[in-house]
């Protein structure tokens, strides 16, 4: 069964749910009116009560999610710039171009790269060897990730490596634009040595080009050897050499995430075993890491992306390095031994797990350990002598039945037994609901479980419905981690939009969440990111081109959430039950113990607009205060390249009367309010 079987799925357990739903609850959508009017619809009471603040947000709370997909890291947040940097691909010259070697041209005879094997390869197993006859310059081309996008007067690190050179007297090596001007250029005189040796050079373009190409022309009569070309922008994030795209990260760092789950999502299971998600290829030597197959490369038929592997650039050092970097607790997911169920469903016997088990153990060797461990050394030779301070393993990701079970009790023995000190994350399986999910619950409440990871992409009335869903949750069971969701708006010529009906939809359900803290210790929105004209899954929370990101209203219902996450739970009622729809209004409220401050984050779907009271029961508040609003017109509004501001939050500074606030909701929209505690 593949995703678009599971899509079917969720498509028809999406409408039976909507459908029940619609005849149990009818007040819970967001108003489909066109026209949002001024007029307050309603004037709600509501009550603050500061009387219990036991409940302690988990600083956890909000995260995010990131996995390879919609070319995520390779062609995004990695900033390579070069596709196919090291000739690894199955074909592979894939991305590559010689519109002037013997083999194509009509009417010169200028070289030819001979892609070649080293003996005894390892990670990297494949070089070119350039022949270049009667010194006709001899060009090679690459084409980026969808082209390669150059800002002007930025400076790029170009390196590449060079062996046996038998006659070349020089690469240039330019930058062009799409008329195939060149933007860029530098020359590297190679000299004649046998052993590989690496060149570098700084490009810097006089023009901004979003979908350029690399062109290497070599010039000379003879040969010579050439791998790892590779150019990245000098300005990543912390400007670190072959780093990460520093507006990415820096839009996660806006997010001020508590933790980084990593690597997946499907990506960790692999769609056999063989194509599973491997932590040791990931560390090293850069150019030591063998290629794989990105899963989305072949996962969805209509979104096929024949170029899309994982050179494992951003492998696991550089994922704990980017979770210190944003003071986030890393969070990383392991297979368990069985391959994607949606996919091949490939099991390893249970006799032969211990493999898998040992990598578990090993990560938190490689995380936690001592330098004089093997792989704590490891992490000393990368450049972290000290630990990175793990805490949390999910064991397998979106698994479902007895042989997930099975194999999860082996890991959760080992590890509670050497690691105590670590969290296990565990799967009820891919959906929300339904007899799977039952099932998976029975089991972990059984085990007896810390925390289970539930995944939901489901409509925006979905989302709307279950703003209540984790109220009647037994208290004395495993907590919970919203590992993967969305609201999934309606396909609209087969995309799904991150419109703001879906973002709404979001912000009511995440103040269910809040409320609910004492249960849900984790919660991140998927997938994180997508390539404009490179993604495979949509809705996602920041779309990216070459040169620029966009973060969508769902981004910007995140980032309120969390950046303002408060320390204490307190309660928000009207008429003494919890705000999740009753006249179209969804509510949490928390303390910030270190800045003295009350923060409710108050939901109106309604067309109209509301006047809410707020009594303060318990405790006064200093007069002035804001009030941050995200808000929309249209329902199908968006956040696009061209207008990346349409939905983002304004700030109002608002009045309190000591123990009463008076709010005034704008129609769709969602409010942060904060005032300081007397
Ligand atoms: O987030 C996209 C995919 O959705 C994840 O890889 C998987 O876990 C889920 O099915």
């Amino acid at each position: 069964m593949n995703k678009i079987i599971k899509g079917a799925i969720t498509a028809l357990l999406l409408l039976v749910i909507a459908s029940s739903c619609k005849q149990k609850q009818p007040q819970n959508t967001i108003d489909n009116n066109k026209a949002v009017s001024k007029e307050f619809e309603t004037k709600s009471d509501l009550v603050v009560d500061f009387s219990d603040t036991g409940i302690v947000i988990q600083p956890t709370m909000y995260g995010v999610f990131f996995e390879d997909i919609n070319f995520g890291a390779d062609g995004g947040i990695y900033a390579e710039l070069i596709k196919n940097r090291s000739f690894e691909f199955p074909n592979p010259k894939m991305g590559w171009h010689e519109p002037n070697s013997v083999r194509y041209s009509l009417n010169g005879d200028s070289g030819f790269a001979k892609v070649t094997d080293y003996v005894n390869g390892k990670g990297n197993k494949r070089y070119v060897h350039v022949m270049v006859e009667n010194d006709q310059r001899y060009e090679l081309y690459n084409e980026g990730f969808r082209g390669i996008g150059v800002k002007a007067d930025a400076k790029y690190d170009l390196s590449l490596s060079l062996a046996k050179n038998k006659g070349i007297t020089q690469i240039s090596v330019a930058l062009l634009d799409t008329t195939n001007t060149v933007v860029g250029q530098t020359n590297i005189i190679p000299k004649e040595h046998e052993e590989w040796q690496t060149y570098t050079a700084t490009l810097q373009p006089n023009k901004t080009v979003a979908k350029g190409k690399l062109k290497i022309t070599f010039s000379g009569k003879g040969s010579i050897d050439m791998d790892l070309v590779s150019l990245f922008p000098q300005e990543t994030w912390k400007g670190r050499k072959k780093g990460l795209r520093k507006d990415l990260v820096t839009l996660l760092d806006g997010l001020n995430p508590g933790f980084v789950r990593f690597p997946g999502g499907c990506i960790v299971e692999g769609m056999n075993l063989d194509n599973r998600y491997q932590w040791k290829k990931t560390v090293g030597a850069w150019d030591e890491r063998e290629l794989m197959i990105n899963r989305w490369n072949i996962e969805f038929p209509n979104k096929n992306a024949p170029d899309y592997f994982q050179s494992f650039g951003l492998g696991f050092f550089e994922y704990f390095q980017l979770s210190e970097d944003l003071g986030a607790e890393p969070l990383p997911i392991l297979g368990c031994g069985m391959a994607c169920q949606f996919n091949s469903g490939e099991l390893v016997p249970l006799e032969d797990l211990d493999p898998y088990v040992q990598d578990a153990l090993d990560l938190i060797e490689f995380a936690n350990g001592s330098t004089n461990t093997k792989w704590g050394s490891l992490r000393k030779e990368m450049g972290h002598p000290e630990p990175f301070q793990m805490k949390y393993i999910g064991i397998g990701n979106e698994q479902w039945g007895p042989e997930y079970f099975e194999r999860y009790k082996v890991f959760a023995a080992i590890l509670a037994e050497k690691h105590p000190e670590i969290t296990v994350v565990s799967t009820p399986g891919p959906f929300p609901d339904g007899d799977m999910f039952e099932y998976g619950w029975e089991q972990l409440n059984e085990l007896d479980v810390a925390l289970v990871d539930e995944h939901y992409y489901k409509s925006p009335e979905w989302f709307l419905e279950n703003a209540d869903r984790y109220d009647s949750y037994d208290r004395n069971g495993p907590k919970v981690f919203a590992g993967e969701y969305a609201a999934h708006p309606k396909d609209k010529d087969g995309i799904v939009e991150n419109n703001w009906q879906a973002a709404l939809a979001e912000a009511a359900f995440m103040t269910g969440l809040e409320r609910n803290a004492d249960l849900v210790h984790l919660t991140s929105y998927a997938p994180l990111m997508a390539h404009a004209d490179a993604w495979q899954w949509a809705p996602d929370l920041i779309w990216f081109n070459n040169l620029e990101a966009v973060p969508t209203p769902n981004y910007q219902v995140q980032k309120l959430f969390s950046n303002n996450p408060g320390t204490n739970l307190i309660g928000i009622t009207k008429n003494d039950k919890p705000l999740t729809g009753q006249n179209n209004l969804y509510a949490s409220a928390v303390i910030d113990s270190s800045t003295q401050e009350v923060i409710f984050k108050i939901v109106n779907t309604a067309s109209q607009a509301q006047e809410v009271n707020i009594k303060l029961k318990g405790q006064d508040v200093v007069a002035k205060g804001t009030k941050t609003v995200l808000t929309s017109d249209g329902l199908e509004e968006i956040n696009s390249f061209e207008n990346p501001n349409n939905i983002v939050p304004q700030v109002e500074e608002i009045t309190a009367k000591e123990d009463m606030v008076q709010l005034q909701l704008a129609p769709r929209s969602l409010n942060v309010v904060k005032f300081k505690i007397k």
